[in-house]
C-alpha cells in the first residue's frame, strides 16, 4: 500500500503550480485543463464560452478550478484574468496561450478580406502577445515561470492551412523565440507546442470532417492518431519541471507529417 502512495504523489507533475489556460472550454486546451488538474495544479480556465467552460470546471475539483470570462482579443480581459489567477491561487505558474480560430474557408487570397486576416491575426497573435506579456508581468518579480502557445505545424510549412492562419502561426513562434530570449534573463521559459492535425470542434468544422477522416488521411506515421490528450500531453512535460532547461523551443507533435516532403519521397516510391 505505501509503494502505491509513494508512486501516486511524485507521478503528480505539477503539484503546488498555478495554471491559466486560455481557450479551455474546449479541444486542446479543455484535455489540458483535465491533465494539469490530475497532476495536482491549480487550473484557471479563460475563454468566451462561459456555459461550457464552467461545465468543465464542474468536473474537475471545484477547489483547484475555476473560470474567468476572457476574449483574448481585449487586454483588459486578458489583464483581469492574470490578476484573478494570482488573487484566487497566490501566483501564476504556467501560462497556456491556447485559445485560437482558423477563420473562414477561403484559400483564395484574392477573395480574403482584411477583416477577416485581421480577426484570426486578433485572436491568434494578439492574444497570444497580451497572453504573454501579463504573464510575464506576474511572473518577473518571482524569477520563475513556464508559458506554452499553442502554434501548429502552420508554424513551420506553407500550404497547410488559410493564410492569416499560417501567418498567425509563424508569427507566434517568432514571439515565442523573442520572448524566450527576454524572459530568460528571469528564469522565465517560453515555448510552443506545434500539433498536426487533431479532432476537436475546430479541425471538424473547418475541414468537414467527422472523427474517422482524421485517421491518417495526410500523416506520415501510421497506425496511431494524434489526440487532443497526446497534445496535453506535450504542453504537461513543457509546464512542468521535467522541461526546466528547455526554452525557445517548438515542441512539434506531428508524427513525422511536417519533415515529409510528400511531392518526393523516396521510401513512398519504394513501397
Ligand atoms: N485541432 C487542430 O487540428 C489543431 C492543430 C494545430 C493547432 N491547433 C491550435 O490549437 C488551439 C486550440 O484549438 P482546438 O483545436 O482545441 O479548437 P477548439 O475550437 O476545440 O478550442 C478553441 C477554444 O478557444 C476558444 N476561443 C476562441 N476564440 C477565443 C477568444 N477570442 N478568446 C478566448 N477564447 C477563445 C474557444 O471558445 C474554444 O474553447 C488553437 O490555437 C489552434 O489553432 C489546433
Amino acid at each position: 500500500m505505501a509503494s502505491v502512495s509513494v508512486f501516486s504523489i511524485a507521478a503528480r507533475r505539477l503539484e503546488g503550480k498555478v495554471a491559466l489556460i486560455t481557450g479551455g472550454a474546449s479541444g486542446i486546451g479543455e484535455r489540458t485543463a483535465r491533465l494539469f488538474s490530475k497532476h495536482g495544479a491549480k487550473v484557471v480556465i479563460a475563454d468566451i464560452h462561459d456555459n461550457l467552460a464552467q461545465s468543465v470546471c464542474k468536473d474537475l475539483d471545484p477547489k483547484s478550478a475555476s473560470f474567468v470570462h476572457c476574449d483574448v482579443t481585449k487586454e483588459t480581459e486578458v489583464e483581469n484574468a492574470v490578476n484573478t489567477t494570482v488573487a484566487k491561487y497566490g501566483k501564476l505558474d504556467i501560462m497556456f496561450n491556447n485559445a485560437g480560430i482558423v477563420g473562414v474557408a477561403k484559400l483564395n487570397i484574392l477573395d480574403v478580406e482584411k477583416g477577416e486576416f485581421e480577426q484570426v491575426i486578433n485572436v491568434n497573435l494578439i492574444g497570444v502577445f497580451l497572453g504573454t506579456k501579463h504573464a510575464a508581468r506576474v511572473m518577473i518579480p518571482n524569477r520563475r515561470g513556464s508559458i506554452i502557445t499553442t502554434a501548429s505545424v502552420a508554424s513551420t510549412m506553407g500550404g497547410c492551412s488559410p493564410h492569416a492562419y499560417t501567418s498567425s502561426k509563424h508569427a507566434v513562434l517568432g514571439l515565442t523565440r523573442n520572448t524566450a530570449v527576454e524572459l530568460g534573463r528571469y528564469g522565465i521559459r517560453v515555448n510552443c507546442v506545434s500539433p498536426y492535425l487533431v479532432s476537436t470542434p475546430l479541425a471538424k468544422n473547418f475541414l468537414k470532417m467527422d472523427d474517422k477522416g482524421f485517421n491518417s488521411v495526410y500523416s506520415n506515421l501510421k497506425g496511431e492518431v494524434l489526440k487532443p490528450e497526446d497534445v496535453a500531453e506535450a504542453v504537461l512535460y513543457l509546464g512542468s519541471d521535467d522541461s526546466k532547461y528547455v526554452s525557445g523551443h517548438n515542441l512539434i507533435v506531428d508524427g513525422g507529417f511536417s519533415i515529409v516532403n510528400s511531392g518526393f519521397c523516396l521510401f513512398e516510391q519504394s513501397t
